[in-house]
């Protein structure tokens, strides 16, 4: 495939949220944005409906913003925007790559590109930060390759079902 990549807004609908479901359930995604538990379909949409829509002081739809990464028109990964803060101009991305043939092919990278040039000027934030595992190397690597920068280690800060592990915080600045 060498579709071009694009975010595009989340439409929310049954597909995509059996889509979604089915790839925040994967186990690399899983350990990637430190969740430690499988999903019910039911709860992924009780999720919808309750936390993004109201419940989650982070992920209102007020503060967050999600997108599809898409390659020609299919959606391969998610891009996540959260805790959009106007005050501080600041804001939290995640993203994963739920397709599993399509991740090491420089997807995520020009995914990271259009995610940062949509916080700095659309939504004009001066920071944006992400919370990665000290382990996922992939991801560090990414965000580096970003220009992101290692702020700080908080230590033992995620129990991740057996053990506790450190997570990194990094962020790109505007300047
Ligand atoms: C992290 C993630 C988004 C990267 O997506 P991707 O499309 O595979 O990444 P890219 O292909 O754009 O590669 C980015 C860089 O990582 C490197 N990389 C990718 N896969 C790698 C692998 N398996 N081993 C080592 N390096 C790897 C690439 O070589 C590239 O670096 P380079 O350009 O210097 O060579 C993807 O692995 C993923 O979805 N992981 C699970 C969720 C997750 O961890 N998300 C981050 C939450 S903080």
């Amino acid at each position: 495939m060498s579709d071009e990549v694009k975010l595009t807004p989340f439409h929310d609908n049954y597909i995509n949220r059996i889509l979604t479901h089915e790839w925040i359930n994967d186990p690399v995604i899983m350990k990637g944005i430190l969740r430690t538990d499988k999903t019910t379909y039911e709860n992924h949409n009780k999720w919808w409906e309750d936390k993004y829509y109201s419940g989650c002081a982070s992920l209102t739809k007020e503060n967050s913003e999600h997108f599809f990464i898409t390659e020609g028109k299919v959606n391969v990964g998610c891009v996540r925007l959260r805790n959009v803060e106007e005050y501080n101009q600041s804001c939290e991305l995640m993203i994963y790559i739920g397709s599993q043939t399509r991740r090491g092919k420089g997807v995520a990278y020009k995914a990271m590109l259009q995610a940062i040039a949509y916080c700095f000027k659309r939504i004009a934030v001066h920071k944006i930060y992400v919370t990665v595992a000290e382990d996922n190397v992939i991801a560090r690597h990414l965000y580096k390759k970003c220009g992101f920068v290692e702020e700080g280690v908080f230590r033992d800060a995620f129990y991740q079902g057996d053990k506790y592990i450190n997570i990194i915080k990094m962020a790109l600045i505007n300047e």
